[in-house]
């Protein structure tokens, strides 16, 4: 345990929210996380995370930026950068998750970075399991996923833990055409679903489209930021 002002706490927990790690964690044990966590202040240039080295610690970001780096090919004469890392993201996880070398350098790219810092027995004991277990579930599965192909795999098993999985009974409502306050993009897992629409106002809706395990729907309010154009409804 590492004591922590009221200020700090509130701030490490609106971190918390935003990690998809931590979604499927009860609140006793993000108590634990909250109770564990260390901050860490660096300076622009220093290294956090150094690849092939073992991994101590989980860090997520409160303040500052930072660079992610790789060597692709063993005699590139220097590494690629990967992507930014700032406030609310995490880094670190799969070395802790699967007992690998780092895979990538993160280095400090802000004058300075505060993180929290989470070491290795808390983030085994309390986060590990769950976590594997929702990426074995659905690492399979996403990557036979259309839209999801142009992703890197990584990216793509970061998205296994933000998943919500929901269950619908034949006939249920999944999305109701005309609602504009939907903001979630959906993927079958199992069953079928169907689509429909009503084309004028006071006559049916029609049948438009059917959805198999891997189709997906929803994204177009997401992208345009407009209503629901049609109705999914479960039929399995
Ligand atoms: P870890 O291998 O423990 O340490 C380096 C971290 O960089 C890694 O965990 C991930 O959290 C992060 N990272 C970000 N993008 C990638 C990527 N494309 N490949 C590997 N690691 C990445």
């Amino acid at each position: 345990m590492h004591p922590k002002s009221p200020e700090q706490m509130e701030a490490i927990k609106a971190k918390m929210e935003k990690i998809f790690l931590f979604s499927s964690l009860n609140p006793i044990d993000k108590k634990k996380i909250l109770d564990a966590v260390l901050g860490v202040t660096k300076n622009a240039g220093d290294v956090i995370i150094q690849e092939g080295d073992d991994g101590d610690n989980f860090y997520f970001v409160e303040k500052g930026s930072l660079n992610c780096t790789k060597f692709l090919k063993k005699d590139d004469p220097e590494p690629t950068f990967l992507k930014e890392f700032g406030p609310g993201e995490s880094f670190g996880e799969l070395a802790l998750l699967y007992n690998a070398p780092r895979a990538a350098t993160i280095t400090c790219k802000s004058d300075t970075c505060e993180l929290w810092s989470l070491d290795r027995n808390t983030f085994n004991n309390v986060i590990k399991t769950a976590v594997q277990k929702k990426r074995e579930k659905y690492d399979d599965f996403l990557e036979r996923v259309e839209i999801l192909k142009c992703m890197e795999k990584y990216e793509r098993t970061k998205l296994a833990d933000a998943f919500k999985e929901q269950w619908f009974e034949e006939g249920d409502y999944i999305i109701k055409q005309g609602d504009k306050d939907g903001n979630e993009f959906f993927m079958v897992i199992e069953g079928t679903c169907i689509a429909s629409m009503t084309m004028e106002p006071g006559k049916p809706a029609q049948k438009v489209k059917d959805y198999h395990p891997g189709d997906y729907f929803g994204e177009r309010s997401l992208i345009r930021d407009t209503p629901r154009a049609a109705n999914i409804i479960a039929q399995s």
